[in-house]
């Protein structure tokens, strides 16, 4: 158990003897002691007893034994000051106990023949931090990537690759898109030809598919490319695109009729889950059954929401996907529930900001256009002195903020050695390393003396509850804003407790930042370059 967690545990017996009934003791770190509690303040305006009294009568009944000082201060909070000998003591990191879960993570899933732009950026980056937390805490975790693969723009990208005039090639799948775009727009009989592909792909047709196969494998292959490069654990056998659910739409909304949950409404069948209106407050739709008989992106998800639960039998489903389509996921979610395909499930809405350009407006190229991930990639790659270092600093920008929140991407901040950033998280364990590799004794006992060891120690012991933050909330920047204020206090030390090298205390001290700052980044997926 963590420091934290212990020190609630004593507490709250404590509490629990002077209040009569169960109290959440509310144990922090402070800036005023190691931890604080003011829970007597709360609890003094629910009982009318003065907060002084109840604050001094808890320090006077709790048994911090062999763990720490507690005093009474201000107008009622009770400072706690750990024990040196329980700072210095070992304590391997642990994750969080709990039940295994059975998790489904649907995150990056882009488009195909659109290349990953910055639009799905923060989707990869966070899904995959929250896939390798929950690894690491021991649940089952299923990765999905919800690829883009199906509906009607297919009809123009075949059209176009069909073309036996056609100048193009598909290495560049962007312009591909392009091209067939504008062919679409400007030109009624490709338009037409491109309407019957649909038909053709819909309904099968040998040739229209291959070349649709054709379309698909090359981007997936940009996409894993893309993946490795910026060290995302998604491969090829996590592709679920939205064509493999296209057999069990129908029986979709054989299931969802016979529990009477469609309308039938402008020739469309819909779902008017409760609680759903739109800005005129009439009902909102969600539309399963398009009134041509086509089925939309409504439909796919329904069709993957009762195949993750009830044939994957996930427990707990996670869908990182930007704030825009909130509505979209409260609405699916709600007839998932009524349809019964979420009993004892959960799922979940990881919603995120987005990525805005150092003018505070969306991020863009300077004609206005997407940025592709792989051009933002070799940016990164010209700016920073190493791919890891370029790879450390996008990925912590993007997972140090809230994630609920925009960002402003600015290369220069995000590349700086020091600040909150990537880059200094990877110096200090650098510097961590080539201390551990020049010192000519052993880590040894840990002995307190300096106050920045102490405050070292200290932060050492704050990384489980911060990890466990970060998974229970699935918010990855409480581990990563615990990780800079891990590296801040090893850099205080490393200016004030001279000499490390020949201190078997202090190379122990050094050695345990080095642990956790290694398994911290390791959890956020940022890599650790070989050399700084
Ligand atoms: N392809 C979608 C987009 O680009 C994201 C897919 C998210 N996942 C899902 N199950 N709908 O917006």
């Amino acid at each position: 158990m963590n420091l934290e967690a212990l020190l609630s545990a004593r507490l709250a017996v404590a509490f629990e003897a002077v209040a009569g009934e169960p109290v959440d003791p509310a144990v922090r770190a402070s800036q005023h002691a190691d931890f604080q509690s003011g829970a007597a303040l709360a609890l003094a305006r629910t009982t009318g007893r003065a907060p002084r009294d109840i604050a001094a009568e808890v320090a006077r009944t709790a048994d911090l034994t062999g763990l720490a000082e507690v005093e009474m201060s201000g107008p009622g909070f009770l400072n706690l000051t750990v024990d040196d000998a329980v700072l210095a003591a070992p304590h391997p990191v642990e994750p969080p106990p709990g039940p295994v879960e059975k998790v489904v993570i649907d995150y990056s899933g882009p488009n195909v023949a659109k290349e990953l732009h910055v639009g799905h950026v923060r989707s990869t980056i966070i899904g995959d931090a929250l896939a390798r937390m929950l690894v690491w805490a021991g649940h089952e975790v299923v990765r999905v990537n919800h690829l883009g693969d199906w509906g009607t723009q297919f009809g123009m990208l075949i059209e176009h690759l069909a073309d036996p005039a056609g100048e193009f090639s598909l290495a560049d799948l962007t312009a591909f898109y392009r091209q067939a775009r504008v062919r679409f727009d400007h030109d009624p009989d490709f338009r037409t030809r491109a309407r019957l592909r649909v038909v053709a792909l819909q309904s099968g047709d040998e040739a229209t598919r291959a070349m649709w196969q054709r379309l698909v494998d090359q981007s997936e292959r940009s996409f894993v490319a893309d993946y490795e490069r910026l060290g995302i654990t998604l491969t090829m056998a996590d592709f679920s695109g939205e064509s493999s659910y296209q057999d069990q739409l129908a029986s979709v909304v054989d299931e969802l009729t016979a529990k009477g949950l469609l309308v039938e409404s402008e020739g469309a069948l819909c779902a008017f889950p409760e609680g759903f209106t739109g800005r005129d407050g009439e009902p909102l739709p969600l539309i399963v059954r398009k009134s041509d008989g086509g089925f939309g992106y409504a439909a796919t998800d329904l069709a993957a929401l009762r195949h993750r639960t009830r044939d994957v039998k996930a427990t707990r489903l996670l869908y990182v996907v930007g704030a825009p389509q909130r509505t979209h996921f409260q609405m699916v979610f709600a007839v998932g529930r009524a349809a019964g395909w979420l009993d004892d499930v959960t799922a979940e809405h990881i919603s995120f900001g987005s990525i805005l350009g150092i003018d505070g407006k969306m991020l863009k190229t300077r004609s206005g256009d997407t940025i592709r991930l792989a051009d933002l990639l070799d940016e990164s790659d010209a700016r920073a002195s190493s791919p890891a270092i370029g790879i450390g600093a996008i990925k912590y920008a993007d997972l140090a903020n809230d994630r609920r929140g925009d960002y402003i991407f600015d290369w220069d901040r995000m590349l700086a050695a020091t600040g909150n950033t990537g880059p200094y998280l990877q110096y200090a364990l650098a510097r961590i390393r080539s201390l551990l590799a020049k010192a000519d004794v052993e880590p040894g006992e840990v002995v307190l003396g300096d106050p920045a060891e102490r405050r070292l120690a200290l932060t050492l012991h704050a990384f489980e509850p911060a990890v466990a933050a970060a998974i229970a909330n699935r918010e990855p920047h409480r581990l990563a804003v615990h990780l800079h204020e891990l590296a801040v206090a090893f850099s205080t030390f490393y200016e004030k407790c001279r000499p490390i090298l020949g201190s078997p205390s202090r190379l122990a001290l050094t050695a345990r930042t080095g642990d956790n700052l290694r398994l911290g980044l390791d959890l956020l997926g940022i890599p650790v370059p070989d050399e700084m």
